[in-house]
């Protein structure tokens, strides 16, 4: 921890959430609790909660949450010690010198040097695009009709072609060869010693959504081999975990975000008043990019290339997207190749417009498949009504299948009843599609067992911090180790030592994760939506069966460790015992 954890603990108590919010967003009481719009993503009806007697936040729609410090975090794009900083300002309490544990020291020294060295690289860049030999590079960006603004927004630099200017500048800087290897800053060979990785080039500087560089791509001035050559993975620099321009697109407001494929396509985008635009970094869409859009959108319009690579690219991001939970609509760009080029050619009004008609996904993927038959076959003509059948039973809800059966129906000409038949003979062939029962407990059974028991885990400790009477009821039946993943391990840990001393503190125990992630994720655990139960009866029945489940999978998974991790042994014993007690007795809420 960087400060002691009384002093972080002082702080907190000493600014409550609901005035410090209060300061940020409108929240007008609603029962025991605040709600407002939530100021994380885009929203019409109020899912964004504050609750003075839990002094924690949490967001029904977008899962954004934690305590006091977690919102400043969130909000000014802070790190969790200038989230404290701020705050104990704010409240006038004295803070010592940073304190860094040795190992922390050594991880947080790694990274925090490698953002600094990325930010002079930057700054070197972005200076060398101004001097003499940057006016390559200027005159390019000037010929793709960037303004200064723009330039300046994005912090675009030049790396001319000295081989070794960069290092020279880094190291009179005092940086170390390492750091500016380890950064992908600059690379050793025997014959030219330590020289830049990035020469005559055009330099776009990757931020994160806290606006640190972390990253660079480079684009070759002429036809030169490749032409966008991008910084290597680092420490701080993770591909598949990042978008171009999303710290801007974050706050831009819309109800949807546009993905491109391109850096030049984001930066003519914001440049023409798209600034909900973002790309991925020269590798394909990943799921870790679409769980970074989920916290700020529902909807993404793909603006991809409009030629055949960016179609298959185009397919293979809805498939991601839909899997992590948003919908997607595709951009037609024709006549054009990219939004770079169609806004130059037709403006902002006419692209504004093209969003407005993006197509929907479905239709998207339908009408790619279609070209794969001939519709003047007969046969050819059915394989394709099957295809479609096959996707429509991909549909878990019945009312979304019915609507799409629908207008699928009416569009490609087929009887509805015709379709609907072929699509229940698939669905009954292949088990898909079956109405899904949801367990009044909230486990929802269409998960895999592993999501299962995250769920069941989160509701007993959301539970129990609701009701700390229970606690006494389960202490010698379940212990943190029946936690399994790591970090609920940590926060049951806190919490059932607290509830042996007779406080219960949800909003101290997220304080114990430094990292804005973390902090969502242990928010989320004490504020796991239930079921609403409305009966005594339903409630008692739903808290045993979730106690049960989290027992059984704790026992199920140090089973699976037998022989490997000798702390197993005694859980399993332990755990034998306590799911036999659980089978017989019933936890009742009197
Ligand atoms: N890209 C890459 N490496 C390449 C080519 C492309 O990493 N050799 C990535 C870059 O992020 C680039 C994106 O893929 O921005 C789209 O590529 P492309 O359509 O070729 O680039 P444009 O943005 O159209 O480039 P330009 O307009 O500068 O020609
Ligand atoms: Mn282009």
């Amino acid at each position: 921890m960087y400060y002691p954890e009384e002093l972080i603990e002082e702080v907190r108590m000493k600014n409550d959430i609901v005035d410090v919010i209060s300061g940020y967003v409108r929240i007008q009481k609603k029962g025991s609790s605040y709600f407002g719009l939530c100021p994380f993503h885009n929203e019409k009806s109020p899912s964004f909660s504050v609750s003075g007697i839990r002094q924690m936040y949490y967001c029904f729609g977008c899962g954004a949450g934690g305590n006091v410090f977690t919102f400043i975090m969130e909000y000014e794009n802070y790190s969790f010690p200038e989230a404290v900083k701020l705050l104990a300002d704010k409240a006038g309490v004295r803070l010592p010198e940073l304190e860094y544990s040795e190992e922390m020291k050594k991880k947080e020294g790694k990274k925090s040097r490698l953002l600094e060295i990325n930010k002079e690289a930057a700054k070197y860049f972005y200076f060398q695009l101004k001097s003499d030999k940057g006016q390559i590079g200027y005159r390019y960006l000037k010929n793709r009709q960037l303004t200064e603004e723009t330039i300046k927004r994005f912090g675009l630099g030049f790396a001319h072609v000295t081989s070794d200017d960069l290092v020279r500048y880094l190291r009179s800087r005092g940086y170390d060869d390492e750091l500016m290897k380890e950064a992908g800053l600059a690379s050793f060979d025997e014959r030219m010693g330590l020289h830049d990785k990035f020469w005559n080039r055009v330099m776009f500087p990757i931020q994160d959504i806290n606006h640190r560089v972390i990253g660079f791509g480079g684009r070759v001035m002429g036809d030169g081999n490749p032409k966008y050559l991008n910084s290597p993975e680092t420490m701080i620099f993770d591909k598949s975990r990042n978008l171009y321009g999303l710290n801007m697109a974050r706050t831009a407001r819309k109800n949807h975000l546009i993905l491109c494929e391109g850096y030049m396509d984001v930066i003519a985008l914001h440049q023409a008043g798209f600034t909900q635009a973002a790309a991925s970094l020269g590798t394909a869409f990943t799921a870790g990019q679409a769980n970074l859009l989920r916290r700020y959108t529902e909807e993404a319009v793909l603006a991809y290339d409009s030629d055949g690579a960016g179609v298959n690219a185009a397919l293979r991001a809805i498939t991601i997207l839909k899997e992590t939970g948003l919908t997607a609509r595709v951009l037609n760009l024709e006549p054009y190749k990219d939004p770079d080029e169609f806004i130059q050619n037709m403006g902002p009004a006419a692209f504004e417009e093209r969003i407005g008609s993006a197509e929907n996904s479905f239709f998207f993927e339908l009408r790619i498949l279609e070209k794969e038959f001939d519709s003047k076959d007969p046969e050819s003509k059915t394989r394709f009504h099957r295809e479609i059948a096959k996707k429509l039973c991909l549909i878990q809800e019945e009312v979304e299948r019915e609507n799409y059966m629908e207008a699928t129906a009416d569009k490609y000409h087929i009887g509805f009843d015709s379709l609907r038949k072929l699509v229940l003979s698939y669905a009954a062939r292949t088990g898909l599609a079956r109405p899904v029962e949801r367990p009044r407990s909230g486990i929802s059974s269409k998960s895999t067992p592993e999501d299962q028991a995250k769920k069941s885990q989160k509701l007993l400790l959301t539970w129990i911090s609701d009701m700390p009477s229970l606690y006494p009821r389960i202490r010698s039946l379940l212990s943190p180790a029946d936690f399994t993943v790591e970090l609920y391990r940590k926060a049951a840990d806190r919490l059932f030592a607290g509830l042996e001393a007779g406080e219960c503190n949800p909003a101290a125990i997220i304080s114990l994760f430094g990292d804005e992630e973390e902090q969502r994720e242990a928010a989320a655990l004490f504020n796991t939506r239930l079921a609403e139960l409305t009966t005594k009866a339903e409630q008692e029945k739903a808290f045993n069966d979730i106690v049960y489940a989290v027992k059984k999978h704790s026992y199920d998974h140090y089973s699976a460790k037998l022989g490997s991790d000798v702390e197993a042994i005694s859980q399993v014993i332990a755990g034998k015992k306590a799911l036999e007690e659980l089978s017989k007795t019933h936890i009742s809420f009197d």
